[in-house]
C-alpha cells in the first residue's frame, strides 16, 4: 500500500512551514512533528504532535511517509537510526543521509571532516586544549547552537579561564578566530547533479542574520561555490544544504560551517522569480532536482521580535501601505521574544534592494512597536 504522505518533515518551525507551503504548491503531501500543535508548521498543513528527539515519535512520522527529511541539525544521529528500526524505515530514504547528519551536527568533527578533505576551515580542538590554537580564539558549543548561542570569544588567557569556569567544557570546542572581511553563504543542491543557488552576503547584528543579498563580484562568488562545492563532497552530502563561507582580505575563503537544511540566506528565493530553495528541498528529498531556475537580484531582511512589540496586524497593514515592494513572510510564532526570528521580508528586482528591504523593515518595526 502507497504511504499516507510522500515526505515527512522531522521539526516545525518557519522552516519546516516554508517547505510545507513548497509540497503543497508542488502537490506533494508532507506531513511534519512538533511538540506544539500549533507550531508554524502546524498552521499551515498536517503535524503529528511529537518531538524530535524521541525515536518513537519519529517512527510515527516514518510509518506513514514515503521519504524523511528534517529542518534543524540537532536531532541525535543514533535516534533517527533507532527510529528507522522501529518504523521499519529504509535509512537511505533519509535525507540528507543520517551518517552525514551526525559529521555535522558536532561542530568539532565537521571541522576534522572539512580539513581532512583539505577544505579551507579554521582549526578546532577540544576547548581544554585551547592554548594549541593561542588567543583569540573562539569558543562554541559542539551541539546545539544556533543565532551565536553557544559561540564566545576568548581574547585573551585570562578571557579563555573565565569562559571555561561557566561552561561545560566537555561538550565544546576551540577554534582559530577569523579576522573574516565578510560572510558568505551558498546553498548547495547535491542530488543526481549538483547545482546551487547564487553566492550571497550574509551580514550578522549580534550574531544573528540580518540582511542577505547577493555577491556582485563574480570572481568571489565563483571561488565561494567552488569551496561550498568541495565541503558538501567532504561531508558526502545528498540533499539540500546552506554552507556558511568565510571571505577574507586576501580574496581566499574558507567555510564557517555546513547547515543540512534549508537555511536563512536562501529565503529570498520565495520571491526571486526562480526556483525557491523550498521547493529544491522538497524535490532533493524525493530525488528528483536538477538544478534551480535563476531569478531577480534580491534582498531580504528578517525581521526579528522586539522589546514592546503589539499588534503583527497593525504593522502588516503599515507595510503593505508604505512598502509595496517588500513581500512578507511571517512564521505565526505565538511569541515576539526579543532577537527571536519572527519572519523576513524580500525587496526584489530593485537596484537599491538593499536600501528597500532596510527602510521597509524600520517601517515595520516602528508600527509593531509604537500602537
Ligand atoms: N572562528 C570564528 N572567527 C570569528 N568569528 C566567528 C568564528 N566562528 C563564528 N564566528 C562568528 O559567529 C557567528 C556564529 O557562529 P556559528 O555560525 O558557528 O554559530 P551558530 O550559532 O551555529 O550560527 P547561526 O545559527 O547564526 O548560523 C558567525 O556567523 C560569525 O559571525
Ligand atoms: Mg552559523
Amino acid at each position: 500500500m502507497p504511504a499516507e504522505y510522500q515526505v515527512g518533515i522531522l521539526g516545525g518551525g518557519q522552516l519546516a512551514r516554508m517547505s510545507m507551503i513548497a509540497a503543497h504548491q508542488l502537490g506533494v503531501k508532507a506531513i511534519t512533528l512538533d511538540t506544539d500543535p500549533q507550531s508554524p508548521a502546524a498552521q499551515v498543513g498536517p503535524a503529528i504532535v511529537g518531538s524530535i528527539s524521541v525515536a518513537a515519535d519519529i517512527a510515527k512520522v516514518m510509518a506513514c511517509c514515503e521519504y524523511v527529511t528534517f529542518e534543524n541539525e540537532f536531532i541525535p544521529a543514533n535516534t533517527l537510526r533507532e527510529a528507522c528500526e522501529l518504523a521499519g524505515f529504509d535509512p537511505e530514504r533519509v535525507t540528507p543521509r543520517i551518517d552525514t547528519l551526525e559529521t555535522i551536527q558536532d561542530k568539532l568533527s565537521q571541522r576534522n571532516a572539512l580539513i581532512a578533505a583539505g577544505v579551507h576551515s579554521p582549526r578546532a580542538v577540544p576547548a581544554v586544549n585551547a592554548a594549541e590554537l593561542g588567543f583569540p580564539c573562539v569558543l562554541k558549543s559542539r551541539f546545539g547552537g544556533y543565532d551565536g548561542k553557544g559561540t564566545r570569544y576568548a581574547r585573551t588567557e585570562s578571557d579563555y579561564q573565565a569562559i571555561m569556569a561557566e561552561i561545560d567544557a566537555d561538550g565544546w570546542l576551540a577554534e582559530e578566530f577569523v579576522a573574516f572581511k565578510r560572510e558568505l553563504s551558498v546553498m548547495v543542491c547535491a542530488g543526481e547533479t549538483t547545482s546551487c543557488f547564487p553566492a550571497m552576503v550574509t551580514e550578522q547584528t549580534n550574531h544573528v542574520c540580518d540582511l542577505v543579498y547577493e555577491v556582485e563580484d563574480a570572481s568571489v562568488a565563483e571561488r565561494a561555490v567552488d569551496v561550498a562545492f568541495a565541503a558538501i563532497r567532504a561531508v558526502n552530502g545528498q540533499g539540500l544544504f546552506g554552507v556558511e563561507l568565510f571571505e577574507h582580505s586576501d580574496g581566499s575563503i574558507s567555510v564557517n560551517e555546513i547547515a543540512p537544511r534549508p537555511h536563512n540566506s536562501g529565503h529570498y528565493t520565495l520571491d526571486w522569480g526562480g526556483t525557491s530553495q523550498f521547493e529544491a528541498h522538497v524535490l532533493l528529498t524525493i530525488g528528483s532536482f536538477y538544478g534551480p531556475r535563476r531569478g531577480e537580484l534580491t534582498c531580504m531582511a528578517n525581521l526579528l521580535g522586539q522589546e514592546g512589540a503589539k499588534d503583527y496586524l497593525v504593522a502588516l497593514r503599515e507595510l503593505a501601505k508604505k512598502h509595496p515592494e517588500a513581500r512578507m513572510h511571517w512564521y505565526g510564532k505565538a511569541e515576539a521574544k526579543p532577537g527571536r526570528k519572527m519572519g523576513h521580508i524580500n525587496v526584489c528586482g530593485e537596484t537599491n534592494s538593499v536600501k528597500w528591504a532596510s527602510d521597509a523593515r524600520v517601517t515595520f518595526y516602528k508600527a509593531w512597536v509604537n500602537q
